[in-house]
């Protein structure tokens, strides 16, 4: 369960203070199935920063399956990260130099598995997102399509309960965007909890909740009917 109590984000700029998430409070329970949508600059990847731990409130209070993230240190919030949380990228931030297999071990090897376990996984892994025979190809040998299912095969390789994608369809064609969308509510079925950062519709048609960000506070928090039932 995802807590933020009046959670605010500021950066300092020299003398200026942006103000990027202004006493955000929100709820997202296990499971949800969540579109994050917002002008440029409303504070979409801030707010995703945070969810994901890779940065801490600068006041307020995030909860995190009630753990207080704001209290922990980087060690400690690393680690919540690769247990946790799974994150897919607008520009895939793939290792070049690496194999499709390779990509998709590395959080596992943070994550202390075994060399067979974790050859074993990812080679799995790339078998769910449709790359099983892609394994030895290197991004520059796949298309964006499929480098963002690596991507999304990466993401799952700890089995984290929650995974967040920010914009992850928008270096995309419209046909490997599909393919995309239809692998994260393949993902909601399996009872992921999902947050995703988009300016498709298509995405925002298949979550279960829009929650709308304007100037770093929440401008609209609704239920979407028409989603598909899964
Ligand atoms: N690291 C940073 N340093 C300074 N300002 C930032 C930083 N990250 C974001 N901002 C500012 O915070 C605001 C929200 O940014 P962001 O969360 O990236 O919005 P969005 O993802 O919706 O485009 C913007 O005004 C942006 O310029
Ligand atoms: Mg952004």
């Amino acid at each position: 369960m995802i807590v933020f109590d009046q959670v605010s984000k500021e950066y300092n700029m020299g003398a200026v203070k942006v103000t990027a998430l202004d006493e955000v409070s929100l709820r997202i329970a296990p499971g949800e199935f969540v579109a994050v949508l917002g002008p440029s600059g409303s504070g979409k990847s801030t707010l995703m920063n945070l969810i994901g731990c890779l940065d801490t409130p600068s006041h307020g209070s995030y909860m995190l399956d009630g753990e207080p993230v704001g209290r922990l240190k980087r060690k400690e919030l690393a680690a919540i990260r690769n247990r946790k949380i799974g994150f897919v990228f607008q520009n895939f931030n793939l290792l070049a130099y690496a194999t499709a297999v390779e990509n998709v071990e590395l959080p596992m090897i943070y994550g202390k598995v075994s060399t067979g376990e974790r050859k074993r996984r990812a080679k799995e892994l790339l078998e769910i997102v449709g790359l099983g025979k892609r394994g030895s190809h290197r991004p520059s040998e796949l298309s964006g399509g499929e480098r963002q299912r690596v991507a999304i095969a990466r993401s799952l390789a700890n089995q984290p309960e929650i995974i967040l994608a920010d914009e992850p369809t928008g270096n995309l064609d419209s046909k490997s965007g599909g393919e995309i969308v239809d692998l994260f509510g393949n993902l909601h079925t399996q009872g992921k909890t999902l947050i995703i950062v988009t300016h498709d519709d298509r995405i925002a048609a298949h979550c279960k909740r829009v929650i709308r960000l304007l100037d770093g506070k929440i401008d609209s928090d609704t239920l979407n009917s028409a989603a598909p039932v899964n």
